[in-house]
């Protein structure tokens, strides 16, 4: 099934205009999470399987990986696969799995060459042999890349991720490598999958859900959240620089007041 065509959206100039704007007024968010949503209504929509709208989705990962680049937001991830969609149908959870393989096929080469640095998280031993010779792949082939962190969360629940951290925080105190009252929040931070990134600032949701989805629980604890209607494959540049326009609208306090 051929990769469909750009979907109909906000046109190149008016992204190249939201651009502008964005430039204008200020900082970028410098790391933005997005949870991808609506693949499956896509789809029903325009009478396909669901698999036709991840297809579309993923189209559309690569224009908002274009817009991170040009506007230069430093970190992308995208919750691409949770733990809980393991339980879909076998049949969606193969053709997911495909996709990631050719989503990395078709873009390392491009990602390496424009400075793309990819990081896949989450339960990786799930992975079936081909999708994790893929991953292993596209994160060495990348690993230079300093313009942008792309982090695909694959096989990733936030609950998850913290029991895995207490797990190890548990064994070092069990150990006597740590004390029980040394433990602080950076002591939990190190031990998350996003351990070597700053948290986001700007939390984007497609297709109008209001729900984290157990999608990075500890790190978007200060986060902007922007919910854009529009479902993920008719998401591009042009949405996501909306999405920092209005990021830089706000007014972010981190629990102080303003001086
Ligand atoms: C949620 O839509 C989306 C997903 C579960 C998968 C996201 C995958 C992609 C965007 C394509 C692959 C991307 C990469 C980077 C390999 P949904 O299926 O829950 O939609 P629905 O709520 O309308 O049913």
């Amino acid at each position: 099934m051929a990769i469909p065509s750009a979907p109909p959206g906000p046109s190149s100039t008016d992204a190249a205009d939201l651009l502008a704007r964005v430039q204008a007024h200020g900082a970028v968010p410098r790391h933005v999470a997005i949870i991808m949503d609506g693949n499956g209504r896509w789809a029903r929509e325009r009478h396909m399987p669901r698999p036709f709208g991840h297809r579309a989705g993923m189209a559309a990962v690569r224009d908002v990986v274009e817009g991170c680049l040009d506007s230069g937001v430093q970190w992308l991830s995208l919750f691409a696969f949770s733990q809980e969609n393991w339980q879909r149908p076998v049949s969606e959870v193969s053709a997911l799995m495909g996709l990631l393989e050719e989503y990395i096929q078709r873009e390392a080469d491009a990602l390496e060459r424009q400075g793309v640095r990819v990081r896949v998280l989450g339960d990786l031993s799930r992975l079936n042999a081909r999708a994790a010779a893929a991953v292993d792949r596209v994160v060495q082939q990348t690993s230079n890349g300093t313009r942008l962190g792309l982090n695909l969360f694959i096989s990733y629940g936030g609950r998850a991720e913290l029991v895995r951290a207490a797990r190890e925080i548990a064994a070092d105190v069990q150990a006597g490598r740590l004390a029980p009252e040394a433990v602080s929040e950076d002591t939990i931070r190190d031990r998350l999958f996003t351990a070597f990134c700053p948290d986001p600032d700007l939390l984007i949701r497609t297709s109008g859900e209001q729900r984290l989805s157990n999608f990075l629980l500890w790190q978007v604890a200060y986060a902007e959240l922007y919910i854009a209607s529009v479902l993920w494959p008719d998401f591009g540049r042009a949405a996501l620089y909306e999405a920092i326009l209005d990021f830089q609208r706000r007014d972010r306090r981190f629990g102080r007041v303003a001086p």
